[in-house]
């Protein structure tokens, strides 16, 4: 899939793009990591000090959790959904046979991150450049986007799986109150993460001359 063979200047572009294409889903993940928390933790950190975000607002905020602490997201998220099935949102058959062991797929992995967006953050450069108000927000998600997929494609290209969930707001209260995270802090998506435990499902690709033109080649 892609442009035929190309040599580049830096054997270091074909090293990106190829974990580029080696990042993919994994739901089935072991509590277990092949590379030590230090080196988790610097991907981490690289990404919350170099992804880059508009007008250098660095918006995003990232929590990351390893092993018990990880597991905790995943029980506040249980107990979350549990309490929507206790009050008849949810069916009680597909929460047992679906929803739950979903989560409990989660739980059985290594870690969590965690990414929010401080919008309050936001407050004064809209009003300095108020013509750009109402992209600030979307800029600050993008932004952030941006740093869960490059901790995605680093943490896969040492060895983990991972999988991107979304499950605020309803876990926003319990994630807030368990690791005391500051009030401005809206959380975004949860990267779970661990040695995979077997391989991602089939993916289609769309074709590529519907989705990518270029000119003046
Ligand atoms: C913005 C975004 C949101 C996603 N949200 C979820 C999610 O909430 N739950 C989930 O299981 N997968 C989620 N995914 C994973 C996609 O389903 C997955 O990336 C896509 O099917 C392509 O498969 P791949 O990751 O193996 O390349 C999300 C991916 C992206 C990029």
């Amino acid at each position: 899939m892609g442009s035929t063979q190309v040599e580049f200047k830096n054997p270091a572009t074909a090293t990106i793009l190829e974990a580029v294409k080696a990042r993919r889903t994994y739901y089935a993940l072991k509590g277990e990591s092949p590379i030590s928390d230090e080196a988790i933790q610097n991907i981490v950190e690289t990404s919350v000090l170099h992804v880059p975000s508009s007008f250098n607002t660095q918006t995003s905020r990232v929590v990351l959790l390893l092993k018990e602490e990880h597991k905790k997201v995943w029980d506040i998220t249980l107990a979350a959904l549990e309490g929507l099935v206790a009050a008849g949102a949810v069916p009680r058959e597909a929460f047992e046979s679906s929803t739950k062991p979903k989560i409990e797929s989660f739980r059985a992995a290594y870690g969590t991150v965690l990414f929010f967006v401080d919008y309050e953050s936001l407050a004064s450069i809209k009003e300095k450049f108020a013509i750009y108000a109402d992209k600030f927000d979307p800029f600050a998600l993008e932004s952030n986007a941006m740093s869960q997929y490059l901790v995605w494609t680093a943490l896969e290209s040492e060895g983990l799986g991972a999988n991107l969930q979304h499950y605020s707001p309803l876990i926003d209260e319990g994630i807030q109150k368990e690791w005391n995270i500051p009030a401005s802090w809206k959380l975004d998506a949860q990267l779970v993460f661990g040695t995979p435990a077997g391989e991602p499902g089939e993916k289609a690709f769309a074709p590529l001359e519907d989705r990518f033109k270029v000119f003046g080649k």
